[in-house]
């Protein structure tokens, strides 16, 4: 008998099977040869939300969600945060390395290039109501793109993926601060290529009358927390991009799907909610009812807890340590006393200790968002510049993955057995199914 495998007896005809395992996993189709009869379709698995199901192989992101370490490429994340520019990361992440100097150079000015959008894109964001949630505004308009660059439907060929990438990393921001605008009524400012493309994306957003004060220490906090949130391997807007690309539609249609995905707010919208959560806490003294409230399952504690990570988020680390830095250049956040009050409190509570549930990527970024000067509607939206990166190399090694088929789940089915149409006039009131 093999070493590495798995020995199972089916009880129901008493047969033995042998499953190969590598990488501590086994291969799911192998459980289909599991019948109790020839014309039997075979053993399956059930695993609604994948809680233990890989869904590929990847070489994008690591994650060990019990130590709380995360690194891209191999590179720990704090090496990255500490000493790159986000269009590195983005470099290393699609492209598999870190560039040399030559090889980042001509990245930042292909990336400047294509900041651009045509101008009837200009047009129909205009067309957004003047409240539209600027998610929502991203959300249409990356699928949009998908209609002015109808090339992009060439996913076989590798130098048209490449210029897709490219653009979408340009086009994003652009949008982004696009949507701001629009939600303050605000003409819009168009990219300017001698900034870089943190700057730029502050200047499309804030600037007014010709001018905007750069800040050094908020323009790098915000490119921090870009490298913080590029990739997350097989996170929802990430599996997301990959259900949707695996039809082989083009890449904006595929990222459209990602943003969608993002925008819930247990996911890229968490940190929005972390916002409000703290506001209507309110003050230090509300903590313990409020804490109460979650324990009874009446209140959720936004920004805490995560699938994969049963410690403290390596990246909430990096952003709790750079907030004293951005407070010392912005006011001080009246909100900021209150979070790390309630972080004290639940990280000694039973209720969270147990359930390993710790602060994440999103408990104080919206601090530091907040602080820039971004509203909360922005929140997701700035977690879905960096994320398209991580994305596009998502969606690309998935592309180069012969294993990769159309993502199609099985289901195991509940409803009714074959019966027979009856006509309109002698139904009876019907029970409502599957709402
Ligand atoms: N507040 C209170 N209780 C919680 C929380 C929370 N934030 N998160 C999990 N729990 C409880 C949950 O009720 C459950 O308790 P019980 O075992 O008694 O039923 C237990 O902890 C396990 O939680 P789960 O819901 O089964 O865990 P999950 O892996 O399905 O969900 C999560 C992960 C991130 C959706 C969830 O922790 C959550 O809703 N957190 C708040 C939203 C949030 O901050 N999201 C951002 C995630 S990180 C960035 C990103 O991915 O975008």
């Amino acid at each position: 008998m093999a070493k590495d495998s798995l020995s199972i007896t089916d009880n129901r005809t008493g047969k033995s099977y042998e499953l190969p395992v590598s990488e501590s996993t086994i291969r799911a189709m192998d459980l289909r040869q599991i019948k109790v009869a020839d014309d039997d379709f075979g053993l399956m698995t059930y695993d609604p939300a994948f809680m233990n199901t890989a869904s590929c192989r990847s070489a994008i992101t690591f994650i060990d969600g019990d130590k709380g370490i995360l690194r891209y490429r191999g590179y720990p994340i704090e090496q990255l945060a500490e000493k790159c520019s986000f269009l590195e990361v983005a470099y290393l992440l699609c492209e598999g390395e870190l560039p040399n100097r030559a090889q980042l150079e001509a990245w930042e000015v292909k990336v400047r290039f294509h900041t651009y959008v045509h101008t009837n894109i200009t047009k129909f964001l205009e067309g957004y109501r003047y409240d539209a949630h600027p998610m929502g505004m991203l959300l249409g308009a990356v699928g949009a793109l998908s209609t002015f660059y109808p090339d992009a439907k060439h996913i076989d060929d590798k130098a048209n993926r490449y210029l897709q990438r490219i653009r979408l990393i340009a086009k994003m921001p652009t949008i982004a601060a696009f949507a701001f605008r629009h939600s303050r009524g605000l003409p819009f400012v168009f990219p300017r290529n001698d900034l870089s493309y943190i700057g730029n994306f502050v200047n499309m957003t804030f600037e007014i009358g010709g001018k905007l004060e750069p800040n050094a220490v908020l323009q790098r906090a915000l490119e921090i927390l870009f490298i913080l949130h590029a990739d997350h391997e097989q996170n929802c807007s990430t599996s997301a991009v990959r259900s949707v690309g695996s039809s082989q539609v083009d890449p904006y249609s595929a990222l459209a799907g990602g943003v969608a995905a993002l925008y819930g707010p247990l996911h890229g919208g968490a940190n929005e909610e972390v916002l409000r959560m703290l506001r209507a806490v309110g003050s230090k003294a509300r903590i313990p009812e409020f804490i109460r409230q979650v324990k009874e399952g009446k209140a959720k504690l936004m920004g805490f807890g995560h699938r994969v990570y049963k410690n403290y988020d390596p990246r909430a680390k990096i952003i709790k340590r750079m907030a004293d830095e951005v407070f010392e250049v912005t006011r001080p956040s009246e909100l900021l006393p209150i979070a790390l009050e309630l972080e004290r409190i639940a990280l000694e509570d039973e209720y969270f200790v147990s359930r390993k549930l710790y602060p994440n990527v999103d408990f104080y970024s919206g601090l530091i968002y907040q602080a820039i000067g971004f509203p909360v509607e922005m929140f997701p939206v700035l977690f879905a510049i960096p994320r398209t990166s991580g994305w596009l190399a998502q969606w690309q090694e998935m592309r180069g993955d012969p294993e990769q088929k159309i993502a199609r789940p099985r289901q195991l089915y509940l409803g009714a057995g074959q019966r027979g149409y009856v006509e309109i006039g002698k139904r009876d009131e019907p029970a409502p199914v599957g709402r």
